[in-house]
């Protein structure tokens, strides 16, 4: 019994294993049920009750010299599977790395630099924290123009006259200041107003002004680039429309719609049945705004327009409630992927 034991221990000890399936056959061959090391057991019970501890610590050494040589071979096995040439790939993430996506009125406003700036307009920017002069003065408010009142604007408590500015037209002045023209120029930021925090408003939003100054400045101008951009914007086909209406730093004034991207001037529920959506104002600038800005309204003229972000975004996205865009709720802004 004990050479048999012996003889069984040489042969675990030469065992070799080239592929999991060979392991597992060697497993059954030994160390299941029926294998060979419980076969021992047959033979156990006719041993003399003398030599039965001896044997029976014997047998228990075996099988546990068995389980460690087949342990041995299924590391020396999954060595050997990661040495293969693609196993082993050191620039591979531990794990997949969530990706960050751009927030949906990023998007929108890159996409609007990106199309005037092929246009010719450059960058321009100004402080969101302004003083009166260049959010209403420069730009042609009268004294007692409605938006200088608390209920729109908010003011800084302790410096008379420094507020927030209510539109990016403030960008306006701080270009006419500094160079003169030709300019042209887009703004984007932040701007903010005093109102009651809904689906529809909110006390800050984004806008893109616009401003282009040269000689020989006409409508007809401002009306093709306006073209261009809504079609870049929205669709080829898109049409547009401009309605008559009044600002103070543009004379004329209008507001101009877009063809209705659903129903394309049929008349549906987003265009309130009008075949038109309202997405910017625009002007001639004011000549007034000219001079007080240090240029010289005999010899120059120009055009200016001003956009919301927000409301871009909305036709683009179809976003109900405004409020989400500054929520940062990560279930609504990782919706938007794009190249921008
Ligand atoms: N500043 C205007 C607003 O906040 C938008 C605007 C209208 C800007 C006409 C312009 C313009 O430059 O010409 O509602």
């Amino acid at each position: 019994m004990l050479s048999k034991i012996q003889g069984l221990l040489e042969e675990i000890k030469g065992l070799q294993a080239a592929s999991a399936q060979e392991l597992e056959e060697l497993r059954i061959k030994y160390l299941s049920k029926k294998g060979r090391v419980n076969d021992l057991m047959a033979d156990f019970r006719n041993v003399p009750n003398e030599q039965k501890r001896e044997i029976g610590m014997k047998i228990n050494e075996l099988k546990t010299a068995a389980q460690d040589k087949l342990n041995a071979l299924r590391q020396a096995l999954a060595v050997r599977e990661d040495d293969g040439l693609d196993a082993l790939d050191l620039t591979r993430t531990p794990y997949p790395a969530p990706i960050g996506t751009r927030h949906p009125l990023t998007i929108v406003r890159n996409r609007i630099i990106n199309i005037f700036s092929r246009m010719g307009f450059t960058l321009a920017d100004g402080p969101e924290v302004e003083d009166d002069w260049h959010v209403f003065g420069a730009m042609n408010f009268a004294d007692d123009h409605p938006a200088r009142d608390m209920q729109d604007t908010f003011f800084t408590d302790q410096n008379a006259g420094i507020l927030l500015r209510t539109h990016t037209s403030s960008v306006q002045s701080r270009v006419m200041e500094q160079v003169q023209p030709p300019i042209r120029v887009i703004c984007p930021g932040r701007v903010y107003r005093n109102e009651a925090i809904s689906a529809r408003a909110h006390c800050f939003f984004h806008q893109v002004e616009g401003l282009y100054i040269d000689e020989n400045v006409g409508f007809t101008d401002l009306k093709q680039v306006m073209l261009t951009f809504a079609r870049e914007m929205f669709s080829p086909e898109t049409e547009i429309r401009l309605r008559p209406s009044y600002f103070p730093f543009t004379e004329p004034s209008a507001e101009m719609d877009i063809s209705c991207q659903i129903c394309h001037g049929d008349g549906c529920s987003l265009c309130k049945g009008t075949g038109w959506l309202e997405i910017l104002g625009c002007g001639m600038v004011h000549p007034n705004v000219l001079k007080l800005n240090g240029i010289d309204p005999e010899k120059y003229k120009g055009y200016a327009f001003g956009m919301g972000v927000e409301r871009i975004a909305n036709l683009l996205y179809r976003v109900r409630d405004l409020r989400l865009f500054s929520e940062n709720d990560v279930r609504f802004l990782e919706q938007f992927t794009t190249a921008y």
